[in-house]
C-alpha cells in the first residue's frame, strides 16, 4: 500500500516547482522574461537588494524574472498617481500608510558623526528616478553627503518588518521600506544657490542604483498632465518640522491653496518670483511645508473615483521661516515648466 507513495514523491516535487515558476507575481508594468533579456537589470551593479527584489539566482542566470520597463520610460496613467481612495481632510494630519507611495526620503550621512539624517524629500517618477529640489543637493554642508533614498517609508521610528504587532494587524501597519543608493545626481544647469535673491530652476533628478519594483508602498506619481491644473487646491506631504518645532515621526499631509501672484510678490518681496516656472501656495495658517519638506511634492488630484490620479504639480522650494504662519505662502518649482528637461535626461 505505501510503496507507490515513495515512488511518486520525486515526481510530484519537480512538477510543483515547475508549476510555481510559471506563475510569477509580476506587476502589470513588468514583463516575465529571462534575466539576459532584461538588459537594464542585468547590467545594473549587482547587490543583495537587487538579487532579493528580482529573485535573481546567481547560478541560474537563464531563469526568468519580472522585468520592469527601462528607466527612460515615463509610466502611463494606468500605473502612476494612484492612491487608495480615502477622504481627503483639510488641515495637517498623519497620512495613512502608503497614501502617497511616491514619497522618497533623502538620507544624508554626516561624515564626522556617522549619523544618518533625513533632511529632504523627493518624488518617485518611475522605477529609476526621483525628482527633488536642487537646493537639497547643491550647497549642502561639507560634512554631509546624500547617500540613499528610502521608499515606502511611513513612520521613521518603526520598520514594520521588525515589529511583532504588525504580523497580526497587517492593515494597520506600513510595509517594510526599501533603501536604494543614489547612482547619479543631475542638477538643473541654471540653478544658482549663491544668489539668494533669485532661487530659480530649483530642480534636480536622482538616478537610483537599481530599478525598484512597485508595490502597495512604492509607486510613481504622474508627471504629465494633459491640461494645466485649473483647481487651486493642492496637497503637500513630508516629515518636516511640525507645529511644535520637532521633526515628524509619521508622514504628515495637508491641503494648501494656490495664491494670487500679488500675494506672493508682496509677501516675499525680496525674491524674484517667476510665474512661468514657480507656484506660490499655502499660507492659510496651520498647514504648510517647512524645513525638511524641501524637495517633496506639491500634489494635484485630477479626475474622480477610480479615475483619480495624483500629479506632481510642484516641488517644495522655499518659504518663510515661520512655516504655516498666516499670510506667508511658500514657493514651489512648477514641474510642467521642466518636463522637457526631465525627459531629456532619463536613461534606460
Ligand atoms: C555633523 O556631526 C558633527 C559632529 O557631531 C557636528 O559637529 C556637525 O554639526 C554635524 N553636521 C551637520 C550638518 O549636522
Ligand atoms: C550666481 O549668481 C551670482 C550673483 O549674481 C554670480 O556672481 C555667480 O557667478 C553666479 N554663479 C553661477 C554658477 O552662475
Ligand atoms: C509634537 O506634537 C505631536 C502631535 O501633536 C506629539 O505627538 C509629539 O509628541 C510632539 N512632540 C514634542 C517634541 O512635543
Amino acid at each position: 500500500m505505501f510503496i507507490p507513495l515513495r515512488v511518486y514523491i520525486p515526481f510530484v516535487i519537480p512538477f510543483l516547482q515547475l508549476a510555481y515558476s510559471t506563475k510569477p507575481d509580476c506587476h502589470p508594468d513588468e514583463r516575465y522574461v529571462s534575466l539576459y533579456e532584461c538588459s537594464h537589470v542585468y547590467k545594473t551593479a549587482w547587490s543583495w537588494t537587487l538579487m532579493r527584489e528580482y529573485d535573481i539566482d546567481v547560478w541560474r542566470r537563464d531563469r526568468r524574472i519580472c522585468c520592469p520597463p527601462p528607466g527612460n520610460r515615463i509610466p502611463s496613467t494606468d500605473i502612476c498617481g494612484q492612491s487608495p481612495l480615502v477622504p481627503r481632510i483639510v488641515g495637517g494630519s498623519d497620512a495613512r500608510p502608503h497614501e502617497f507611495p511616491w514619497m522618497a526620503m533623502l538620507l544624508y550621512l554626516n561624515r564626522s558623526s556617522l549619523e544618518i539624517l533625513p533632511l529632504c524629500a523627493g518624488s518617485l517618477i518611475n522605477n529609476r528616478y526621483v525628482v527633488t529640489s536642487a537646493h537639497c543637493v547643491v550647497g549642502v554642508p561639507d560634512d554631509l553627503s546624500l547617500k540613499n533614498v528610502r521608499l515606502g517609508e511611513h513612520d521613521i521610528t518603526n520598520n514594520p518588518a521588525y515589529d511583532p504587532k504588525c504580523r497580526n494587524q497587517a492593515s494597520r501597519c506600513a510595509l517594510p521600506n526599501l533603501e536604494v543608493g543614489v547612482e547619479e545626481i543631475i542638477v538643473h544647469g541654471r540653478f544658482n544657490s549663491s544668489f539668494l535673491g533669485r532661487i530659480q530652476n530649483d530642480i534636480a533628478l536622482l538616478r537610483l542604483k537599481m530599478p525598484v519594483r512597485y508595490s502597495t508602498g512604492i509607486q510613481p506619481i504622474c508627471l504629465q498632465n494633459p491640461d494645466p491644473f485649473t483647481k487651486s487646491r493642492f496637497e503637500v506631504a513630508g516629515w518636516g518640522i511640525t507645529n511644535n518645532g520637532s521633526f515628524s515621526r509619521v508622514l504628515q499631509r495637508g491641503v494648501i491653496r494656490e495664491k494670487e501672484l500679488r500675494v506672493c510678490a508682496g509677501r516675499i518681496r525680496f525674491l524674484d518670483f517667476n510665474v512661468h516656472s514657480q507656484i506660490c501656495a499655502g499660507g492659510d495658517g496651520g498647514v504648510d511645508t517647512c524645513s525638511g519638506d524641501s524637495g517633496g511634492p506639491l500634489m494635484a488630484t485630477v479626475g474622480r473615483m477610480d479615475n483619480t490620479r495624483i500629479y506632481l504639480a510642484g516641488i517644495t522650494s522655499y518659504g518663510s521661516q515661520k512655516c504655516g504662519a498666516i499670510g506667508f505662502p511658500g514657493v514651489y518649482t512648477k514641474t510642467s515648466a521642466f518636463l522637457g528637461w526631465i525627459r531629456g535626461l532619463l536613461r534606460p
